[in-house]
């Protein structure tokens, strides 16, 4: 018998501020790793737009981070730490619409400013923590429902 809280599976991601041409692989990996683990599609779903959007936000606003990936029978953990600009007013972030993505980055179709919203509302636990000039630390975790006890 494992405990609720064993890992059934762990792993960490590099991503690179600044690299749109590889934006999106490790979020791309991370589905394909929930999908071949069996995952309700609604967890693989929620985890992999988490993730996305989480990526996404490390290659436009920080030099560079990790996405550390933790699986158990119970839930889906993600976290998403990088070093970089930070933020100094997290509320304001948290906001619809709000976003300092450059042309550039909207030319390329990001900066709506829905990222960090759809985190919270996507994930069952959310936590943001960021330093100004050093970086910022996204936590989240998707329960996985189970659909019967005791299978
Ligand atoms: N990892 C990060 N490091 C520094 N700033 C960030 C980071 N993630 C988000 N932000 C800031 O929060 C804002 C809102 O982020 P988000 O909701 O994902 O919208 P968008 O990325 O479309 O701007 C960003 O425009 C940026 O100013
Ligand atoms: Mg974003």
């Amino acid at each position: 018998m494992s405990t609720p809280e064993a890992a059934l599976y762990e792993n960490s991601f590099f991503v690179e501020g600044g690299n749109f041409d590889t934006a999106g692989s490790v979020s791309s990996q991370i589905k394909a790793l929930l999908k071949h683990m069996r995952l309700p599609n609604d967890v693989v779903r929620r985890a992999a737009l988490v993730t996305y959007e989480s990526e996404i936000n490390i290659v436009s606003y920080a030099d560079h981070g990790r996405i550390y990936l933790k699986v158990t029978s119970d839930y889906v953990m993600i976290e998403a730490i990088d070093k970089g600009q930070g933020i100094a007013d997290i509320e304001l972030a948290m906001q619809e619409g709000y976003s300092t993505a450059t042309d550039k980055i909207r030319e390329m179709g990001f900066g709506a400013g829905m990222g960090l919203c759809n985190i919270r509302n996507f994930s069952d636990f959310f936590r943001i923590t960021s330093d100004v000039g050093k970086g910022t630390h996204l936590k989240m975790v998707i329960k996985i429902d189970k659909l019967f006890d005791g299978i």
